[in-house]
């Protein structure tokens, strides 16, 4: 596994961040996010969609468990925070709608098994008020030109 740490003071670095990361997406990329309630997982894929050209709101998929958005690279917005099992997600598809696209799905954790080996794992850490702590890590499976943006972003943040 890489890794590396990016440190966020407001909700405003995260978004630009998750932005950056948005529009320098041209292939499938799998998202795992992981961090405790209001960690700014949500706050995170708002950014993305943004950076991906997606404008209208982008609500928590807490209840819906998978919002998806048309664009060019479509985005499927996952959270597992209120499936039981792995079985509920495949009621509602995963398997059809995990594949392909940008794929972030919050509270990955849950599931690990279902989390893809060209997965990026973005951990948030919460920290005093409104600082975050990006950890980041991924194998070599994971797309390299995007790990090469995140990595470039990182050096200069
Ligand atoms: N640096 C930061 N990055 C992200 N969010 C932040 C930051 N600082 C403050 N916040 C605030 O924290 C909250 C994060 O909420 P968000 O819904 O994104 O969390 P979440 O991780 O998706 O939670 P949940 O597990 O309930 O889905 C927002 O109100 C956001 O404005
Ligand atoms: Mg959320």
């Amino acid at each position: 596994m890489n890794n590396l740490i990016i440190r966020m003071k407001e909700v405003e670095d995260t978004q630009k961040f998750a932005e950056y990361i948005g529009k320098h997406i041209e292939n499938d990329v799998f998202i795992a996010l992981t961090g405790e309630l209001g960690a700014g997982k949500t706050a995170f894929v708002q950014g993305l969609a943004k950076g991906m050209g997606i404008d209208g709101p982008i609500t928590s998929p807490t209840f819906t468990i998978m919002n998806y958005y048309d664009s060019k690279i479509p985005l499927k917005h996952f959270d597992f925070y209120r499936l039981e099992t792995e079985e509920d997600l495949y009621q509602i598809g995963w398997e059809e709608y995990g594949s392909d696209g940008v794929v972030v799905v919050e509270w990955a954790d849950m599931f690990p098994r279902l989390l893809p080996p060209e997965s990026i794992y973005i951990t948030i850490e919460k920290e005093e008020g409104n600082a975050r702590k990006f950890h980041i890590s991924w194998n070599d499976n994971a797309p390299q030109k995007i790990i090469k943006e995140i990595t470039d972003y990182a050096a200069c943040h």
